[in-house]
């Protein structure tokens, strides 16, 4: 199966060297910028890759909506297969995609983008099929997880975990999306729509920008271990998704995902949990996710989103849980407080009792907002 592929760099470059050595896979052109053809295999033409009849699949590792959307509604409608690493683009446009991808009958498939080379979502898409799943969750992002355990296992404070970590070359020159959240969001939507066929809107997203070398000596000196979770599960209103820090005991799986990990499980109605560990992002992990995928169309796999995929705003009126949090004095009254922990100056740490999940990220902006500092955690129990 001949395939080209869409952008050349850290995932576009890992992909085109694999096709080379992929069993019944053939290298198909590269598709640069406009001008940055300077080999005879890379073009910067899109609509020439498209117009090649002997060409079936179009692997996609630009990144972001425009142009990426546009370039792969065009070639599902070609009838030509589609596998991509984009996971903004599918937890935005994945309805649009799959009903493109259903009217011509080209394969739509995107295990790259959630979990890199974790098979996470194929997983997923497999289990539906033979058992309800009913929760997924995990440590999505390694770059956060690598800093949260820089800032555990050696005293590191935030800013220089952060600075070792683009130093790594896990955190992106801008990592707003990766310490906010959003990332692991992103993926998570995806694991949503693989597992339970909805793909949900208003997710939330904390990530883990608020916390200090402080708060985590704070944390172990209770025995708790913070590791930032992505999860989704199926509630009495529909499906939750969100992201936030989650405190562990020092003994649990996720307390020994180290470095730049990824830990994704999920828990199926009669498999039970299920855990998967390994690189979720990274060259050589994402490219062959991608080489899966398209070994996963030649042996007939046409959708990971299950038949009659949805669109539904999330859930999180359902999902109570109780949460560790460092607050001003004076905003104390917004939270139900069961315990005060601590007090540092003009902070509180105090323990709430089970609330919804909106209700604490709502408390949180409603106090940001105000100038306030807040840093919270749900408890692991
Ligand atoms: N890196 C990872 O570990 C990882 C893991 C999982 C998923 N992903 C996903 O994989 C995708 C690619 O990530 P990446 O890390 O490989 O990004 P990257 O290193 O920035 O590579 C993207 C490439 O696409 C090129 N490009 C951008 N716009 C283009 C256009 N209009 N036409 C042709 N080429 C264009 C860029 O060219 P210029 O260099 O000229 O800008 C760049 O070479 C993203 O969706 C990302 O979320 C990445």
């Amino acid at each position: 199966m001949k395939t080209a592929v869409l952008g050349y760099g850290t995932v576009g470059k890992g992909v085109y060297e694999m096709l080379r050595s992929a069993k019944d896979l053939e290298q198909g052109p590269v598709l640069v910028r406009k001008g940055k053809a300077d080999e005879p295999w890379k073009t910067d033409d899109f609509d020439a890759v498209l117009a090649d009849d002997s060409l079936n699949a179009v692997a996609e590792a630009i990144g972001g909506i425009d142009p990426a959307f546009d370039y792969a509604m065009k070639t599902l409608k070609a009838g030509k297969h589609f596998v991509t690493a984009n996971k903004a683009l599918v937890a935005e446009k994945g309805s649009e995609l799959q009903a493109a991808a259903d009217e011509s009958g080209a394969a739509f498939l995107f295990s790259a983008a959630c979990g890199g080379g974790v098979p996470l979502l194929h997983n997923l898409a497999l289990s539906q099929r033979g058992d309800g799943i009913l929760k997924v969750s995990g440590i999505l992002n390694g770059t956060t997880n690598y800093m949260l355990d820089r800032m555990q296992r050696f005293g590191t404070d935030y800013e220089a975990a952060l600075k070792m970590a683009q130093e790594m070359g896990y955190a992106e020159a801008d990592p707003s999306a990766d310490v906010s959240g959003l990332d692991a969001l992103r993926k998570v939507i995806l694991a949503a729509g693989t597992a339970f066929g909805i793909l949900p809107s208003g997710g939330l997203h904390e990530g883990i920008e608020s916390f200090t070398a402080e708060d985590i000596r704070f944390y172990q000196s209770k025995g708790l271990v913070l590791r930032l979770i992505a999860q989704t599960e199926r509630t009495a209103g529909g499906v939750s998704c969100f992201t936030e820090p989650v405190l562990f005991p020092d003994n649990a799986p996720e307390a020994a995902v180290l470095e730049n990990n990824n830990l994704a499980s999920y828990e199926g109605r009669c498999c039970g949990k299920i855990s998967l560990m390994g690189q979720g992002a990274g060259r050589y992990p994402t490219a062959s996710a991608l080489i899966r995928d398209l070994e996963s169309v030649l042996s007939g796999e046409r959708r990971m989103f299950p038949e009659g995929l949805k669109q539904a705003e999330a859930d999180h009126d359902s999902v109570k849980r109780r949460y560790l949090v460092r607050l001003p004095e004076e905003a104390k009254e917004q939270l139900p407080c069961d315990e005060v922990q601590g007090k540092e100056g003009a902070y509180l740490r105090i323990l709430t009792g089970a609330i919804p999940v909106n209700r604490m990220h709502e408390a949180a902006r409603k106090i940001r907002e105000k100038g306030g500092r807040i840093a919270f955690a749900a408890l692991e129990e």
